[in-house]
């Protein structure tokens, strides 16, 4: 049996702060509002350079150095997003070049704030057949750029941001113990975001939209819905991967949930029986970063010495879809195989930026290689079907 353990984590924030009080400029809303019912006070937003795949580089990046690992011993890059910046290529695919994970395959996984968990599921499992050794799962969000900035109901709510973790195989008991994946499709109406929310088809333009029964390319949310769901389905997940993991209640450590509401975790504490002081929260400064926000709070757990080795963790995830998702962890950091090197930080920083210029020369070569092989079907008159009988 192969253990999939966490043997890396980074996260990245961007550096930009958006206070309560500045949204309450803009919109109908006030600081003493937003944080009573939702206990966020700022929230990060990306500048016009980065893009879900630039904020998932940094965080895989800074994985990639706590683990300690080459990006070419890297073999699947997994990135959860429902703000891609293409659709295809995928945010993985750009995560790949950006690293120069040579041996890494790469995809993107859809399953709006529950994706992370989803996608450390899927790389568990790849790990578990032995088909794949190092793991990166990141989950990377620009929130900002799909939200309705009139709307008070959802945009005081997100920000923009990535974490990442490096996952690794091995014999030693240990690391994802269990998970678990849901979804009721018959819920998706209550938090979606329409597919063309990137380039609103520039040709159709609004017209289009209207006709075909929208002009929105913006998250569209009913709020309270989504608070009675989140509130049932986090014990549930809670209570049914910690009896796949055969953890008792008292035997878990911490819980780190999808960052959404502060209210929603305060009520499934209360359900559940689990006292607030073991769900770590971040919502506060970073708000809700759909499926960034479990690995950046993860992040920020480690850095306040919430995680001890042999720790029980459970992530809880929920969200469109509907979808939930939560996974139990022993949080069994092993010790790297390799001692960092002298300057390693400045030295992968170098790689990356050869990674970078090696894929703008590939792009070149592929240019001048096409342009000097000419049309592959030279004989046009096949193409007319002129030579058929
Ligand atoms: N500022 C001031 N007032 C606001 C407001 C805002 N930003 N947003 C809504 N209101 C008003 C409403 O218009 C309504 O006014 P009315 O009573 O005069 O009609 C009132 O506040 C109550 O609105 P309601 O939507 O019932 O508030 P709520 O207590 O449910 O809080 C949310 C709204 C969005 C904070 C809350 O429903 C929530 O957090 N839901 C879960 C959302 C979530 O987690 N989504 C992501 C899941 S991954």
């Amino acid at each position: 049996m192969k253990y999939a353990h966490i043997i890396g984590w980074g996260h990245y924030l961007p550096k930009q702060i958006l206070t309560n009080d500045e949204i309450a400029s803009e919109v109908d809303t006030n600081h003493e509002w937003i944080f009573t019912r939702t206990g966020i006070s700022s929230r990060r937003i990306a500048d016009k350079s980065e893009t879900a795949a630039t904020l998932a580089f940094e965080a895989a990046a800074r994985a990639l150095t706590r683990a300690n690992i080459h990006p070419s011993e890297v073999d699947l890059i997994i990135v959860a997003t429902s703000t891609p910046e293409y659709i295809f290529p995928s945010t993985a695919s750009q995560v790949q070049s950006y690293l120069g994970a040579e041996n890494a395959g790469a995809f993107d996984l859809s399953a709006a704030c529950s994706g992370f968990v989803y996608a450390l599921d899927m790389a568990t499992q790849a790990i578990g057949t032995g088909s794949v050794r190092n793991a990166i799962v990141i989950g990377a969000e620009v929130m900002s750029r799909v939200l309705d900035w009139k709307d008070r109901g959802t945009c005081i709510l997100f920000g923009d941001g990535a974490g990442a973790v490096v996952l690794q195989g091995s014999s030693i008991p240990g690391g994802v113990l269990a998970s678990t994946m849901h979804a009721d499709g018959s819920g998706g109406n209550l938090l979606s975001l329409p597919a063309v929310y990137h380039n609103p088809i520039p040709a159709l333009g609004e017209e289009f939209l209207s006709q075909n029964g929208t002009t929105k390319n913006t998250i569209d949310m009913q709020g309270r819905q989504v608070f009675r769901f989140a509130s049932r389905v986090v014990p549930e997940s809670i209570m049914e991967v910690a009896e796949k993991a055969n953890w008792n209640l008292d035997e878990i450590d911490l819980v780190v949930p999808h960052q959404a509401n502060v209210r929603i975790i305060e009520s499934v504490s209360k359900k559940i029986g689990i006292p607030m002081s073991k769900f770590f929260m971040n919502v506060n400064h970073a708000g809700n970063t759909s499926a960034a926000s479990i690995p950046i709070a993860l992040c920020e757990a480690v850095d306040a010495g919430r995680l001890r080795p042999n720790d029980n963790v459970v992530f809880v995830g929920f969200g469109g879809g509907l979808t939930w998702s939560a996974a139990a962890v022993n949080w069994l950091v092993l010790p790297s195989e390799k001692q960092p090197r002298f300057l390693d930080h400045e030295w992968r920083r170098m790689r990356y930026v050869f990674a970078r210029q090696r894929a703008k020369l590939r792009q070149w070569s592929r240019q001048i290689g096409a342009r000097l092989a000419g049309s592959p079907t030279p004989d046009a008159s096949l193409k007319d079907g002129k030579n058929k009988k």
